[in-house]
């Protein structure tokens, strides 16, 4: 059986650490974020204090090195405090997922000295936000068909093309862009390039109106002759692919979490009200038809959370964890939907209006099935390591 199905010598018992950050990151979603949660996805307002005190608390460099600013956790803790952050605002928790596990690991893992000073360091505390741009008009699941390009200029490259939904798209200041350098070698021409905002050419366009997580600014951006220093490519020319592959793959933990964090918030709000609400004579939870499906949400959550512990637990200690980011991705993404459904139901009338948060939630779980690798995406990326055993 493959290695990512049974694991020996997994162990989710909580540290007092990992307990710690999971309880500061409870504190700050229900007595900093709930209060405003509702005005900003009304208003589709970027959590901008919000998301600063999140990083003046160490959340949006969680994973990095204490010598680059970070707050040196572990992957388990990541998921305890995404799953907390997105109980109460997945517009925030996506902010956060999108820092720390594809801009700041990123860096982390494949950037060079000198490009880890100049941006992780203030990305890790908090300082500035990154953004990961590698979809395109017609390169989403297919990423290999990048039409951005990236000419080689000798000491710079020429980058010219279009990115859509890109999270973070107007706060971010560093921009982590995939660009095809050499179309001849396919997906092995392709390049990541660290970009500013504000280099001449570069221009954050229109802001998209969306569904669910309303809060966090998604743009299309587009870059007209942007001279790029070569000096701000990380790796070697052509590891752009690889770059995005494997920074997804541990960005998949992080949406897992979140769609786990909206499935968990929205059924801890139908189980609180499943007891207060009366109907023929008594609590609502005393109703089988009630009582079932709160079963049911309870049962899948757990599922969702044991595979994202285990996804983050294998990431942890080194080993493979593509196949794991994936499973706990379409399968959180999956229960978060379902859960949300369900919650929305259980509150009946009241959870059809805004006041109690459950339809918001239901909006929210939609996204996770379709960024960082829709289902079909994650089940592509399942069944060839399935096949391969
Ligand atoms: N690690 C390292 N290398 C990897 C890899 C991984 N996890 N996955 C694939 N690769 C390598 C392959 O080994 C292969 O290399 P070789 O040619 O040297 O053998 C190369 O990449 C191409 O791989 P595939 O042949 O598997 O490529 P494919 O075209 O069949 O596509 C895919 C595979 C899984 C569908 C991939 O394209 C994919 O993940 N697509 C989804 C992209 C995505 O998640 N986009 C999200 C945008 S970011 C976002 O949403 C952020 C946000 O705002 C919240």
């Amino acid at each position: 059986m493959s290695e990512t199905l049974t694991q020996a010598g997994m162990n989710f018992e909580l540290s007092e650490e990992q307990i710690a950050v999971r309880d500061a990151a409870r504190d700050f979603a229900q007595n900093v974020l709930k209060p405003g949660v509702i005005d900003r996805d009304r208003e589709q307002r970027f959590p901008k204090d919000e998301i600063k005190q999140l990083g003046e608390l160490g959340f949006l460099g969680m994973m990095v090195n204490p010598k680059y600013g970070g707050g040196g956790m572990d992957a388990m803790s990541y998921v305890l405090a995404m799953e907390e952050i997105s109980k109460v605002d997945a517009s925030c928790s996506v902010v956060m997922s999108v820092n720390n596990s594809l801009v700041c690991w990123g860096l982390e893992e494949f950037a060079n000295e000198e490009q880890k000073m100049k941006y992780l360091v203030p990305l890790a505390k908090g300082e500035m936000i990154g953004a990961f741009c590698l979809s395109e008009p017609e390169a989403g699941s297919d990423a290999t068909s990048q039409r951005t390009t990236a000419i080689d200029m000798g000491d710079h490259y020429l980058l010219n093309g279009t990115k859509n939904w890109i999270t973070n798209g107007n706060s971010a200041s560093t921009y982590l862009v995939m660009a095809q350098t050499d179309d001849s070698k396919k997906h092995k021409g392709i390049n990541c390039l660290i970009v500013e905002k504000g280099m001449p050419g570069f221009v954050v366009g229109a802001k998209e109106d969306k569904l669910g997580i309303r809060g966090s600014d998604t743009h299309t951006l587009m870059f007209t002759d942007v001279k790029v220093p070569k000096e701000n490519r990380i790796g070697e020319d052509g590891f752009g692919f690889t770059f995005a592959m494997r920074t997804l793959s541990g960005g998949r933990i992080g949406i897992a979490a979140q769609a786990l964090g909206i499935a968990s918030g929205a059924y801890e709000l139908a189980l609180a009200y499943s007891k207060e609400r009366k109907a023929f004579g008594k609590a609502i939870s005393e109703h089988q038809a009630i009582a079932f499906k709160l079963a049911d949400m309870a049962t899948e959550i757990e599922a969702a959370r044991l595979l994202c512990l285990k996804a983050a637990w294998l990431k942890d200690q080194h080993l493979n964890y593509d196949q794991a980011s994936a499973m706990a991705k379409v399968f959180s993404s999956e229960v978060a939907m379902r859960t949300t459904v369900e919650a929305v139901q259980v509150h009946g009338g009241y959870g059809y209006v805004k006041e109690y948060h459950v339809e918001r939630l239901m909006r929210d779980a939609k996204i996770t099935q379709i960024y960082e690798g829709t289902s079909e995406v994650q089940r592509i990326v399942i069944s060839r390591g399935v096949l391969k055993d």
